[in-house]
C-alpha cells in the first residue's frame, strides 16, 4: 500500500460511505493474507468498517469505531506492559521479549514480592485484549486496527531489554498521581468538574524513567528505587484509564454483544488498578539523587489520616449522578462525552508517545474522534 492510499483510507474511514463491494474485497484480502497483523502495512489497512445496513447481523457503524479505539488502546497498553514485562516481570512463552534486570526486579519488590507476577499478569491480559477486539472487528467484517508502523520509538538499552522499535516511551514520564486522592474523596468527582490534588507533586511536573534507560541508571540504588517508585504509580495511572473507559464508552454501544465485550473486559482493567493502587502504596519515601525527584511519606501530612491510609485500595464512596442521591463506591469518571478523546488526551500528557510522527497523532485522533461521535442506535 502506497503512503497515499493509507491517507486514503484514513480519511474514507470518517466517510461512512464504503459499498459492499469494497468491503467483499477487503474479506478476500484479509482471508488470503491468513491474518490480521499481516493486512497490510499501515495500521487502518485496505478495508473499511461494513455497515449495519448490509446485513442484519453486523454491529452500527458506531460500536465498530468504539472497539477500533478500544483496540487501538490494547494495542498501546500492550507495548507499554511488555516494555515491563521485559525488564521486571517474566519473560516466558505467554508474554516473551526480554531477560530481565535483576537490580530493576529487586526495587521492584520492594513494593511487593509479587510483582513480577503481576506485571507479567497484566501484560498477557492486555494482549489478550487486543487481540480479541481485532479478532471480533473482522468477525463483523470491519477492519482490524494495526499500529505496527509505528513502532519507530528506542528500547532500554539496559542488559535485559529487547532492542526493538516501541510505540511507547517510557523514559520521560509526567505521571498523573491524582488517582490516588480521587479514588479517597468521598465529596468529589471528575464528572462534576472536581480536580485532586497529586499524591507524588514531583512525579506530575518532571520527566522521569519507569523503565532503566541503560546500565547506568543502575548505579545508584535510590535512583533505581525512584524508577520503581514511578513504575509503581504508572502502573495504576494506565490502569484506571481503562477502568473509567469502558464504562464511558459501553454507554454509547449499540449490539448487546459488544456492550457484553465492554462489560467484560472493562472490569479486568479494575482488577489491575486495584492491586498497582494497593503496590503503589508500598512505594518507599526517598529523594533520588541523579534528579531530586521526591517521593513523600503518603501516611504523613498533607495526607494521612483515615482516608488517606496507604492501605485503603477500594473506593471511598462519592457524589454520583448528582448530589441529590447518597454516596456511592464508583468507578470515575464515567461520563460518555468526549471520553475517547479524554483517554487520549491522557495518555499523552503522561507522555508515553514523546517521539511519535505527527502521522501517528493524527491517527489516534481520528479514531478517538469516530469513537466519540458514536451514538446508541447508530
Ligand atoms: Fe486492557
Ligand atoms: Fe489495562
Amino acid at each position: 500500500m502506497t503512503h497515499s492510499q493509507k491517507e486514503h483510507s484514513v480519511d474514507q474511514s470518517t466517510t461512512h460511505t464504503e459499498t459492499a463491494t469494497s468491503r467483499r474485497s477487503f474479506l478476500r484480502g484479509g482471508l488470503a493474507i491468513g491474518s490480521a497483523g499481516a493486512i497490510g502495512a499501515g495500521l487502518l489497512a485496505n478495508g473499511l468498517p461494513a455497515f449495519a445496513a448490509e446485513k442484519s447481523s453486523d454491529i452500527t457503524q458506531g460500536d465498530i469505531a468504539i472497539l477500533r479505539f478500544l483496540a487501538a488502546a490494547e494495542i498501546i497498553e500492550t507495548d507499554l506492559w511488555r516494555q515491563y514485562n521485559e525488564l521486571g516481570g517474566i519473560p516466558d512463552s505467554e508474554v516473551p521479549g526480554g531477560s530481565g534486570s535483576a537490580p530493576y526486579i529487586t526495587a521492584l519488590e520492594v513494593l511487593d514480592g509479587d510483582m513480577s507476577q503481576y506485571i507479567h499478569d497484566n501484560t498477557e491480559d492486555e494482549i489478550s485484549h487486543f487481540k480479541f477486539i481485532n479478532a471480533y472487528l473482522i468477525s463483523k467484517g470491519a477492519d482490524p486496527v494495526n499500529l505496527d508502523k509505528f513502532r519507530t520509538l528506542p528500547s532500554s538499552q539496559v542488559t535485559g531489554a529487547q532492542n526493538i522499535g516501541r510505540i511507547t516511551n517510557l523514559m520521560q514520564l509526567t505521571v498523573d498521581t491524582s488517582w490516588w486522592t480521587k479514588y479517597r474523596s468521598r465529596t468529589k468527582n471528575p464528572d462534576f468538574g472536581d480536580t485532586f490534588p497529586q499524591a507524588i507533586p514531583a512525579l506530575s511536573k518532571g520527566q522521569f524513567p519507569a523503565i532503566p534507560r541503560n546500565n547506568a541508571d543502575l548505579n545508584s540504588p535510590d535512583h533505581v528505587q525512584a524508577i520503581a517508585n514511578t513504575a509503581g504509580f504508572h502502573f495504576a495511572f494506565i490502569e484506571q484509564g481503562g477502568t473509567s473507559l469502558y464504562p464511558s464508552l459501553a454507554q454509547r454501544v449499540t449490539d448487546a454483544e459488544v456492550l457484553r465485550i465492554l462489560l467484560s473486559i472493562g472490569p479486568t482493567e479494575t482488577a489491575h488498578f486495584q492491586t498497582w493502587h494497593d503496590k503503589a502504596g508500598n512505594a518507599p519515601p526517598l529523594t533520588d539523587p541523579t534528579n531530586g525527584l521526591v517521593f513523600p511519606n503518603l501516611n504523613a501530612p498533607p495526607f494521612g489520616g483515615e482516608d488517606f491510609q496507604t492501605n485503603l485500595i477500594m473506593p471511598e464512596p462519592t457524589v454520583f449522578l448528582s448530589r441529590k442521591f447518597p454516596a456511592c463506591s464508583i468507578i470515575r469518571p464515567t461520563e460518555t462525552k468526549g471520553a475517547a478523546m479524554g483517554a487520549l488526551k491522557a495518555l499523552t500528557d503522561d507522555g508515553l508517545f514523546i517521539g511519535q510522527s505527527k502521522e501517528f497523532f493524527a491517527v489516534l485522533h481520528t479514531l478517538a474522534v469516530q469513537a466519540d461521535e458514536a451514538q446508541r442506535g447508530y
